[in-house]
């Protein structure tokens, strides 16, 4: 199996041991602790928020005790297993902590091997009764955001859908390939100090050490790839570096999504050419669907494959005279997502550097975003799911073979 990184939440009043058990985590390439709760309704909110693999929970908490904490998640989110951490080691609270759901059980104090050891296990075997996750892994599904025009969301929609993705436990990466004025790093609030310049201002070999050390790790388990600090920095990277760097990191992750800058030139070309999907982004303005229209004219007389691209129809609102039918005719090929036009939520969003499907979760926006995860992942939109026209969902097949 290739590598994947296990995401530990750990939850314990205590701070010094939690930062022992960082410490003790610290080492191991593939455990990530991607947050810490204070007490058991703590940590229920950040499960839900943070989709761990893996919580190190702790039985006597503050508000609600790790036990009452490990049934909730039980019944809430089955694929979140639970290692109890306790002072007491005798039978009955051993007995305790598997009735509630936990899958292990630590004794304080513990050494570093015994909880790497049980962090492995207890994943191991979870993923070992789900073929669908391994096979998914061997190679990312790619997904570009891509538009001849600016404006239009490409980078409100690549955020959210990547954290969207990666709060579902898919190993996701975003790479902000809209090299000169690349917005992933704010919309997300991210320091961009590592990023693709790095990679590839010195003229030696692209590695994977290399790469993996630019990378920047978002607390929700999303890694980012940003585009450099400058513009003037942007020509330096070429084709052939985007090639190196999606080759190398394809069979790590299961999605990587690509924004892209408003243009059409090599480096695009590049990126849409390895691309499983090309997600082609436009809104109702009659110079968003023209410049969608000459886009896929061009793709089309470049002989590119146009069974990988799929419209997207952002800031979408009712009754300004261009109806859905009219696009899909128009344009010949039919809508993959409709995003409802929500100026505000989108933009306090933005300005608070958090994006909309977890800070606004129940807004018909993040909920679009939500639904366009679920078709992605190839998943049955629940019932009561407000899927466009058709079985959407049978698209992933159609785009991925899968
Ligand atoms: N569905 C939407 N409803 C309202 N505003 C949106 C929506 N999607 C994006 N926006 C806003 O449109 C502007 C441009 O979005 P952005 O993602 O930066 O576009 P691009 O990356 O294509 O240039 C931003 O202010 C963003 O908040
Ligand atoms: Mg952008």
């Amino acid at each position: 199996m290739p590598p994947r990184r296990i995401k530990v939440l750990i939850a314990d009043d205590m701070v010094e041991l939690c930062s022992n058990i960082r410490r003790m985590l610290g080492s191991q390439d593939s455990i990530q602790v991607i947050g810490e709760a204070r007490d058991g309704e703590e940590a229920l909110k950040m499960a839900r928020e943070l989709s761990p693999h893996i919580v190190l929970m702790d039985i006597n908490m503050p508000k609600l005790d790790g036990l009452k904490v490990t049934e909730a998640l039980g019944k809430e989110l089955p694929n979140i297993q639970v290692i109890i951490m306790s002072i007491q080691s005798e039978q009955e609270y051993f007995r305790r902590a598997m009735k509630a759901g936990a899958k292990d059980f630590l004794t304080k104090p513990f050494s570093s091997s015994d909880l790497v050891d049980a962090i492995q296990n207890t994943f191991t075997k979870w993923i070992k009764d789900r073929p669908e996750l391994q096979q998914e892994e061997a190679r990312a599904d790619i997904l570009a955001f891509f538009a001849t025009k600016g404006g239009v969301g490409r980078t409100t929609l690549a955020t959210n859908l990547a954290i969207s993705l990666a709060r579902r436990g898919k190993r996701t990466l975003l790479i902000d390939a809209s090299l000169q004025f690349g917005d992933v790093a704010i919309t997300l609030n991210q320091k961009a100090s590592r990023n693709l310049y790095n990679i590839v201002e010195k003229e030696e070999d692209i590695t994977a050490g290399k790469i993996d050390a630019n990378l920047t790790h978002h607390p929700s388990g999303l890694d980012l790839l940003l585009a450099p600090i400058e513009p003037a920095f942007a020509d330096a990277i070429k084709p052939h570096h985007i090639k190196t760097v999606l080759d190398t990191l394809a069979p790590i992750y299961q999605f990587i999504i690509v924004d892209t800058a408003p243009h059409l030139g090599a480096i695009e070309l590049q990126i849409l050419d390895q691309t499983d999907l090309v997600l082609l982004v436009g809104t109702l303005e009659i110079s968003s669907l023209k410049n969608t229209k000459l886009c896929l004219k061009t793709l089309n007389d470049i002989k590119f494959d146009m069974a990988k691209v799929k419209l997207v129809i952002n800031k979408d609102i009712p009754n300004v005279g261009i109806g859905r039918k009219d696009i899909e005719e128009g344009l010949a090929i039919p809508i993959f997502s409709v995003v409802p036009m929500d100026a505000e939520t989108a933009q306090m969003a933005l300005n608070h550097g958090e994006p909309f499907v977890v800070k606004f979760p129940n807004t018909p926006l993040a909920k679009a975003l939500d639904l366009m995860t679920t078709l992605i992942v190839g998943e049955e939109p629940a019932a009561a799911d407000p899927v466009p026209s058709g079985p959407l969902w049978k698209l992933r097949k159609m785009i991925f073979g899968s």
